[in-house]
């Protein structure tokens, strides 16, 4: 099956070296080619550049793309979309005043979520969870990770773990799961996590790796969640069974996070308000990549994290949703852009990669997404009819894309 897209007004995010990720002042570049065509051979790209030059050559199926612009379709490399219900009653809480942390500490948060998850069906989890993709697809995503983390007890672990491979079945979405077993701690463990951390270790780390559930293992290593001493004694468990580490790190405080996370060469760490000369420099040098996740700083009014910073030091700087019911109930990656360029003041260039190559990295799939390249995954989405690319972050909520292919099949 030979596709060609013509006619395509700017084809963005071209690479002809391709990356694995892009760092520091690079992140400010980005390719594209103006006046385009995009051939796709089954599932994969297969040639592009301009139209002059189109080849002379037969096609299965053609799509003019007159007035729009091709974009490699988003990554969104940090996500807890398998949940149930929902939580505006704490929304409203966040209004008058209570912390993220005051919330938790009440019984409510994360552990608010995990009774939903404990009572839900596995089919009633996955439902609503395919509708979830079903939905950011249409904003763009063509890769996301999903993480358990709303369990709490093996058995419900497993569960989510269970809806997550269903949806890497039958989802023309690429997946990736992660076991994050260590999310929150259920009350009965107050006073004496390293019980609930025993049961990680010794139940849902061994059972999700005999199901072949769990690609990386995250901890929510943080102050007022699991110490590092906790996040170690985890991460040498899952690295017995070849899960490599995801981390949420430094969201509440400088909790040693970023630096467990850098010393088990994690593939990424997440959130990273509270990152400091250290951190940075703790970073630099490593194959971790640093991922912010700028809809749950807005959600939950945090400080940022200093990714300008960041940058200037050389680190790459990966975004992503952080998809969930309590801190960001929005998996639309096109708002994470535009979050990327008000509040931390990207140029659409560093957002763009950010959200594509480098959160296609965070997620390991980078070698296959996260940018147009020959032999890369056909995963690309056309735009309605709009003047510039940096019309993308600029008109925000408002979804500028008309037509997303997954692996070279329109969705
Ligand atoms: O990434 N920070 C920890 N975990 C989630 C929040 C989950 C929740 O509140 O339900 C996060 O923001
Ligand atoms: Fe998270």
């Amino acid at each position: 099956m030979l596709t060609l897209i013509k006619n395509i007004k700017e084809l963005v995010q071209v690479e002809y070296q391709p990356k694995l990720r892009v760092c520091g002042k690079e992140m400010a570049q980005m390719q594209t080619v103006k006046d385009a065509y995009l051939i796709v051979e089954n599932d994969r790209i297969a040639a592009f550049g301009f139209m002059k030059d189109l080849p002379e050559q037969r096609f299965d199926q053609e799509i003019d793309a007159s007035g729009r612009m091709v974009f490699p379709t988003f990554c969104d490399s940090h996500t807890h979309m398998v949940y149930a219900g929902s939580r505006e009653i704490e929304y409203i809480d966040k209004i008058r005043g209570l912390s993220y942390d005051e919330i938790a500490k009440r019984g409510g948060g994360i552990l608010n979520s995990a009774k939903r998850v404990q009572e839900a069906s596995e089919e009633q989890l996955f439902e609503d969870a395919l509708a979830r993709l079903q939905m950011m697809t249409a904003f763009g995503t063509g890769a996301v990770e999903i993480k358990s983390g709303y369990g709490m007890t093996t058995e419900a672990e497993l569960k989510m773990l269970r809806v997550i491979r269903r949806l890497k079945e039958v989802s023309p979405l690429t997946i990736k799961s992660t076991l994050l077993g260590a999310h929150g701690i259920p009350m009965e463990y107050r006073g004496c996590q390293e019980k609930f951390v025993d049961l990680v270790i010794d139940e849902m780390i061994p059972r999700a790796a005999d199901e072949g559930l769990a690609d990386y293992i995250d901890v929510f290593c943080d102050e007022g969640f699991f110490t590092v001493e906790d996040t170690e004694r985890m991460l040498e468990a899952g690295a017995k069974y070849g899960m490599r580490p995801k981390i949420h790190a430094n969201e509440m405080a400088c909790s040693g996070g970023i630096q467990v996370a850098v010393k088990y060469n994690a593939l990424s760490c997440d959130h990273l308000e509270y990152t400091g000369d250290a951190e940075i420099a703790c970073l630099l040098g490593s194959e971790t990549m640093p991922t912010v996740l700028p809809g749950a700083a807005f959600f939950l009014n945090m400080q940022h994290a200093p990714v300008r910073k960041m940058m200037d030091a050389g680190l790459p700087v990966a975004m992503a949703s952080d998809y969930n019911p309590g801190s960001s109930p929005s998996g639309n990656m096109q708002l994470i852009l535009s979050f990327a360029c008000v509040n931390y003041r990207m140029l659409p260039e560093e957002a763009i990669n950010a959200t594509t190559i480098n959160s296609g990295y965070a997620m390991g799939v980078s070698d296959r997404l996260g940018s147009i390249a020959v032999g890369k995954l056909a995963n690309f989405f056309i735009t309605k009819p709009i003047a510039t690319y940096e019309y993308m972050p600029y008109a925000y909520g408002e979804n500028k894309v008309e037509t997303v292919f997954l692996n070279g099949k329109r969705v």
